[in-house]
């Protein structure tokens, strides 16, 4: 049978993920690997979540080993709206405005069916989340794309795209995507100012905003900004929540919260794709939040990546300063974002990185154009600090040798 006959357009067009073709060198011995975005699994609190897990599986095997309702498990809800009294002070928040997801990445995915068409208009950062785009790029939307600036979205950039599009595709026009804190892949983190001039634009222009925000809590520098949520409300922002990266990424649990009118859309829609999201991982979370104070765990964590970035920023400082090129300095979040000058492909690049044992992300990859040829992703939450000093150093040998193999003059 030839099953490539067969095949959709849709899945025809779809290209595999360069990060998953990449981390398969990172666990080659001797590897470097600033790549994957992933939590250090010695963080994940493995004998509570074991103890409950037994517990919830012994106990509550009626709800946990069933399946459950589309919207999620009220117990987890109920523990989540406390949570986010509590670290965001959202008040009034309801049961019928959350979702439970597999992931954020789902509600990502559920956005994307739920809100566009192929005539759609979307705004999204250059560079952006590659799994946002991705879930988007399902839907064949027309990006407008937004540069990034320490502050976050450049949203007087947004303001000057907007103000050019005639009245037929701002009726088209239908959200902006922002991850506005620690942003993945930059690092960097939307200004209260900002924030507001974002949500100003929403109301004029008539669009809401989704916040991705997976990265929010974890903070290890400066002071927590209120969510654009928090700022604009229900009535134009559909706020996205994960655990993956404040718990564990292996309980796929993501949230929405949103507008009933917006919860109970992507619902029908989410009956279609997976029924229900886990039982018994949506208990687990909801018995753990019970029992500990996730935030308060979080801190040793948050300790250990604080000190890793300053060991990367440092020798960065040391190793690439003289080069011209320029980097993110993140408040908290797992990634910076090095920019070298024009000339340099990190994509290309990556062939000597094998040979010099060192992994990143090449920033091509985050820019739906496929710009960005100079820049790079580095994540500093996995390797050791003596291998992130290490790392560093083997970038600048990378940087050296790819310049005499290209006779780069700088
Ligand atoms: C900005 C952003 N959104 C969504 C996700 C997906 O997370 P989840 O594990 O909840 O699907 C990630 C994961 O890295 C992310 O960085």
């Amino acid at each position: 049978m030839d099953f490539e006959s067969k095949v959709s357009d849709l899945a025809k067009g779809i290209k595999s993920s360069i990060i998953r073709e990449l981390l398969k060198y990172a666990s080659e011995p001797g590897f470097i690997s600033f790549g994957g975005g992933v939590p250090d699994p010695e963080t994940f609190p493995r004998k509570e979540l074991a103890e409950i897990a037994r517990e919830v599986v012994e106990k509550e095997y009626r709800f946990a080993l069933q399946y459950g309702t589309t919207e999620g498990d009220p117990l987890l809800k109920a523990q989540y709206i406390k949570y986010l009294e509590r670290w965001e002070g959202l008040k009034d928040l309801k049961e019928k405005n959350l979702l439970i997801t597999v992931g954020s990445q789902q509600a990502l995915d559920l956005i994307g069916r739920t809100f566009l068409d192929s005539e759609s208009i979307i705004a999204i950062s250059q560079p952006a989340y590659l799994g946002a785009v991705s879930a988007f790029k399902m839907r064949n939307p027309r990006f407008l794309t937004i540069p990034l600036s320490d502050d976050g979205m450049e949203t007087e950039i947004l303001e000057k795209k907007l103000r050019s599009l005639t009245a037929a595709e701002l009726k088209k026009f239908k959200f902006v995507y922002t991850v506005p804190n620690f942003h993945n892949p930059a690092g960097v983190t939307l200004t209260l100012e900002r924030r507001k001039h974002l949500l100003e634009l929403a109301e004029r222009y008539d669009f809401f905003v989704v916040e991705d925000d997976p990265y929010g809590a974890l903070r290890f520098e400066g002071e927590h900004i209120p969510s654009v949520f928090k700022l604009g409300g229900m009535d134009r922002v559909v706020l996205l929540n994960t655990f993956s990266k404040v718990l564990s990424p292996g309980l796929r649990i993501g949230l929405v919260i949103a507008h009933e009118s917006v919860i109970s859309k992507l619902v029908k829609v989410k009956q279609g794709v997976d029924l229900c999201s886990p039982s018994l991982t949506q208990r687990i979370a909801a018995r753990y939040m019970e029992r500990y104070d996730m935030l308060e765990r979080l801190r040793k964590t948050l300790a250990i990546y604080r000190e890793k970035k300053d060991v990367m920023m440092k020798a960065f400082e040391e190793h690439l300063s003289d080069l011209d090129a320029h980097w993110t300095r993140p408040k908290g979040g797992l990634f910076s974002w090095v920019v070298l000058p024009e000339g340099f492909d990190t994509l290309e690049m990556l062939e000597l990185g094998k040979e010099y044992k060192i992994l990143w992300i090449p920033g091509a990859a985050f820019h739906v154009d496929g710009s960005g040829q100079n820049t790079m992703r580095v994540s500093f939450c996995l390797p050791s600090k003596e291998e992130i000093e290490e790392g560093v150093r083997r970038i600048r040998k990378v940087v050296e040798a790819y310049k005499s193999s290209k006779v780069i003059s700088r």
